[in-house]
C-alpha cells in the first residue's frame, strides 16, 4: 500500500519524507487555507514547493465546478511539475473533466467519493485515482471501510486500473485496516502515520537492551 500524506504543511511533509516511506501528497483548499496559503498564485507556487520535497504523486485540487473551467484549471496545475495529479470533484461535470484530462493522459484524483456508484463512474471515466473519505462516512454512523471494501470488490470484478486512495483517514487502525482490505494508497495525516510505529513493549524493551548494555559496558 502506498502512503501518501494529506496536508499542505511542508515541515510535516518533509519529516514523513525524511522517514523514507512517503510515496506522494494530497491537499485540498481547506489544507491549503490551514496553512495560511491563499491567491491563486502563491497557491500554485505552493504546489511546487511540495513537488520539490517529495518525488511521488501530488494531488492538487480545481476549484471551478464547470467543465471549462475544470479543464482550464487542472491543465494549468498540470503544467507546473509532471507529478502534479489533477484533483476533480465527483460531480456530472467532473466526470465529464475525468474523461477528458484521461484521453490526454493527464493524471487525476477523484475527490469527494462517498458511493460504489460514484467509484464506479469515476472509474469508468479513467480517474487514476479515487478519494473515498472514510472518516467523514464513519462521523455520521456509516461505515467508511465497508465503503472501501465494496469498491475494491467492483474494482477487482472488471480489472479497473483506478486506483482506491482512502482518504480522510484519522488514525492508525484505518491505515491498517485499509492495508487487510487493499486499498491501494492510504493518505493520512502525519500524526497517524507516526502513530503505526508506536508500542509500549518496543519502548520498554529497548530501554532494557540499553540499561543492560550500560551495566556490562561502565
Ligand atoms: O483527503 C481528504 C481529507 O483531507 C479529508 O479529511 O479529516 O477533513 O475528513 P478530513
Amino acid at each position: 500500500m502506498k502512503f501518501f500524506i494529506d496536508t499542505a504543511n511542508l515541515n510535516e511533509i518533509k519529516e514523513a519524507n525524511d522517514m523514507g516511506i512517503l510515496d506522494g501528497v494530497t491537499t485540498n483548499p481547506s489544507l491549503m487555507a490551514k496553512e495560511g496559503i491563499t491567491g491563486a498564485q502563491n497557491i500554485l507556487n505552493h504546489y511546487v514547493a511540495i513537488c520539490n520535497i517529495v518525488d511521488g504523486p501530488v494531488s492538487a485540487e480545481v476549484i471551478a465546478t464547470d467543465f471549462e473551467g475544470m479543464v482550464k484549471e487542472g491543465e494549468q496545475l498540470a503544467a507546473l511539475h509532471k507529478n502534479i495529479v489533477v484533483k476533480i470533484p465527483m460531480i456530472p461535470e467532473g466526470i465529464k473533466a475525468i474523461k477528458y484530462f484521461s484521453g490526454k493522459g493527464i493524471k487525476t484524483n477523484c475527490t469527494l467519493i462517498f458511493s460504489a456508484g460514484q467509484a464506479l463512474l469515476a472509474a469508468k471515466a479513467g480517474a487514476t485515482y479515487i478519494s473515498p473519505f472514510l472518516g467523514r462516512l464513519d462521523d455520521v454512523s456509516t461505515d467508511g471501510l465497508a465503503l472501501i471494501e465494496q469498491i475494491r470488490t467492483i474494482y477487482d470484478n472488471y480489472v479497473f486500473q483506478t486506483e482506491i486512495l482512502a482518504a480522510s483517514v484519522r488514525h492508525p487502525m484505518h491505515i491498517i485496516h485499509c492495508a487487510e482490505i487493499g486499498a491501494d494508497v492510504m493518505t493520512g495525516p502525519l500524526n497517524a502515520i507516526k502513530a503505526l510505529a508506536k508500542h509500549p513493549l518496543t519502548d520498554l524493551g529497548l530501554q532494557q537492551f540499553l540499561a543492560d548494555y550500560a551495566k556490562g559496558n561502565q
